[in-house]
């Protein structure tokens, strides 16, 4: 059985590696190499001049509303923000790989709590951002991001509480759901990547407004989210055909996953730091 295979399937009867558990493998690395490099720009980017107080240079790279004179709340939301980005988009890649669970449980068991409270900060403060701050730039676009920011905070509780009571395999699904959720911001960075690499950009509207956009705005946490569930449920009762089926989903999900990420690290993050 392959690692994240494992991990991923921990809660059920262990069964033969077949090419569900390869493709989930790979779907996983895809989006691990994709995550870190995020990680790794909030992190050059956003972390020093948020921890030396510099957040004017925040507005180096085009934002929708960075820094702003004088909105001191604003303000210290957005570096709340960015710097809790960096600890959600590693801890949870930290959280799904089996051999620190199985090893590390304690260090699982914290690294959970530092997740979930981070999710519980992004979404809220995002919440904030977006409609106390007027961080938008349409309206569906808005709406987009506010549920997925309601979904994060839903999944984050019932996973809290299957873990607290000590219900494993539906804290497993419900953990797998939230990462899928509380990844959509990257997703939609990436998914921005990959379609524009393939179509130029089309339906890609001046204010985020076209089709493309409108569809992006849901299916950057829908669309995450139903093919995670597709995966739990074809691989806990899938016939093999469907599991042949889901395989072929991942796989294609994860090349998707490392065009738009190799994309995204070359136009949108990298010239920034
Ligand atoms: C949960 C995972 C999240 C991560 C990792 C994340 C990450 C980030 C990052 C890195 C930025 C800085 C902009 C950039 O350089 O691209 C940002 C900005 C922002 N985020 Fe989030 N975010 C998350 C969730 C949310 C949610 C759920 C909302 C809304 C409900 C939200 C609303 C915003 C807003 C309004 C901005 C300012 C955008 C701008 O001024 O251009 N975020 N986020």
């Amino acid at each position: 059985m392959t690692t994240i295979d494992a991990s991923l399937a921990s809660t059920r009867p262990a069964r033969r590696t077949d090419w569900l558990g390869g493709a989930a493998t790979f779907c996983y690395l895809t989006i691990a190499a994709g995550q870190l490099l995020f990680t790794a720009f909030i992190l050059a980017f956003y972390y020093p001049a948020t921890l030396g107080g510099d957040f004017a240079a925040w507005n180096a790279k085009p934002l929708i509303k960075g820094f702003v004179a004088g909105d001191t709340a604003g303000n210290l939301f957005f570096a709340v923000h960015v710097l809790m980005a960096a600890v959600i988009s590693f801890g949870g890649l930290v959280q799904l790989v089996p051999a620190i669970r199985g090893r590390w449980p304690k260090l699982h068991r914290w690294n959970g709590r530092v997740y979930m409270l981070s999710a519980l900060a992004l979404a809220t403060g995002g919440l904030w951002m977006t409609w106390g701050r007027g961080t938008w730039l349409n309206l569906v676009g808005g709406i987009g991001i506010t549920l997925d920011a309601l979904l994060i905070l839903a999944f984050a509780v019932l996973a809290w509480r299957a873990a607290r009571d000590h219900r494993l395999a539906e804290h497993r699904r419900w953990a797998i759901r939230l990462f899928a959720v509380a990844s959509a911001v990257w997703f939609m960075r990436v998914g921005y990547m990959a379609w524009g690499i393939a179509t130029g950009g089309a339906g890609i509207g001046k204010a985020m407004d076209g089709p493309f956009d409108i569809f992006l705005a849901f299916a950057n946490s829908l669309l995450p989210l139903a093919i995670a569930e597709l995966y739990l449920r074809v691989g806990a009762r899938g016939t093999p055909l469907a599991r042949k089926g889901v395989a072929l989903l991942l796989t294609l999900g994860g090349l998707i996953i490392l065009v738009g990420s190799a994309g995204a690290w070359m136009m949108m993050w990298s010239p920034y730091i």
